[in-house]
């Protein structure tokens, strides 16, 4: 089995930041705060996190803030939840904490709880368990979770589960991978595992590697690198992950790299990104480098 480039990695993630005018850095200009979170932490999990200018990175991230508390993806983009997220880990990263205003950040979150306990993701309303796992996350960080009624946000969260084990993105939403990590992160969060069906969940997790080794979504779908972080923590969230084969998983992660230039992809021979890149990273970065605790928490955290 090869290994991973991690020096090209790094030098991929580098140049992401520094070209402002190609395709990638064009499309990516509305979520440069999610780019940044990823870029950052999988930087941090090669060992290469001084590579940055942390000063100019973390002033960009504050003045992404507006008056409501929440942030933006770019300087003068409207405020939403998912970036706010991304943002206060990116200080966190920094151990810039201090910077936060958290009475201000926590505020906004609360305002976007609805009354049957579901968050939207900005004041435009949209509903997601995507949501829920970002309010409940950026909470705890802040330690502030007692702001929000958890018995509701909870509630809301079970009536997403489906008869198969998973979760969707709203009440009868076809079970996804991605949104089972979001329920089963906010569960394990707020100390409410004991209502997942484990053996019914992880079976469906499992089911999810195919022949290559990688991880799919939902059946029938292609498998793609960044199922490996939501699909593998989240059976390590509920003590399943030896159900699968992780020799397969990563031999799946590694052909996925661009070995010249750098950077990993979805599957073999795609563009690589820095989505990818993260959770590649992330997937198959060998133990003594854990992910740091605000990567995408997953256990309660110290009050
Ligand atoms: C594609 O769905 C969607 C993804 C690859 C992302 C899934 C991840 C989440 C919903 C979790 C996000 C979590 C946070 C905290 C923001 P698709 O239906 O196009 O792809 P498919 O073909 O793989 O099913
Ligand atoms: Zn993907």
């Amino acid at each position: 089995m090869g290994e991973l480039a991690t020096d090209k990695h790094v030098k991929y993630i580098l140049s992401v930041e520094k070209r402002k005018d190609d395709f990638e850095s064009v499309v990516m200009e509305h979520l440069r705060m999610n780019g940044a979170y990823w870029g950052l932490t999988a930087l941090d999990l090669m060992g290469k996190l001084d590579a940055v200018d942390v000063d100019e990175v973390v002033s960009w991230v504050m003045s992404c803030q507006h008056d409501s508390g929440g942030f933006g993806g770019n300087v003068g983009h409207d405020p939403h939840i998912l970036y706010t997220l991304s943002a206060v880990q990116v200080l966190a990263l920094f151990d810039k904490m201090d910077l936060i205003d958290s009475d201000k950040v926590t505020s906004y979150i609360v305002g976007l709880q609805n009354e049957d306990g579901s968050f939207s993701g900005d004041m435009w309303g949209e509903v997601d368990t995507r949501f829920s796992y970002i309010a409940i996350c950026c909470l705890s960080i802040l330690h502030r979770l007692d702001r929000i009624s958890v018995e509701k946000a909870v509630k809301y969260i079970i009536s997403c589960k489906n008869m198969d084990g998973g979760f969707g993105c709203t009440p009868g939403g076809e079970s996804h991978s991605g949104q089972i990590f979001c329920c089963v992160g906010a569960l394990a969060l707020t100390g409410s595992l004991d209502l997942v069906d484990k053996d019914l969940l992880g079976w469906w997790l499992c089911e999810r590697q195919v022949k290559s080794g990688g991880l799919n979504g939902r059946p029938e779908k292609l498998p793609d690198v960044c199922y490996s972080w939501w699909v593998l923590s989240s059976l390590i969230m509920i003590d399943r992950v030896h159900w699968i084969s992780k020799e397969k998983l990563t031999k799946f992660i590694l052909d996925c790299q661009d070995k010249e230039k750098g950077g990993i992809s979805d599957r073999p021979d795609d563009a690589v990104d820095v989505f990818h890149t993260y959770f590649g990273v992330a997937g198959s970065v060998p133990p003594p480098s854990p992910p740091p605790i605000f990567i995408f928490c997953c256990q309660p955290l110290e009050s």
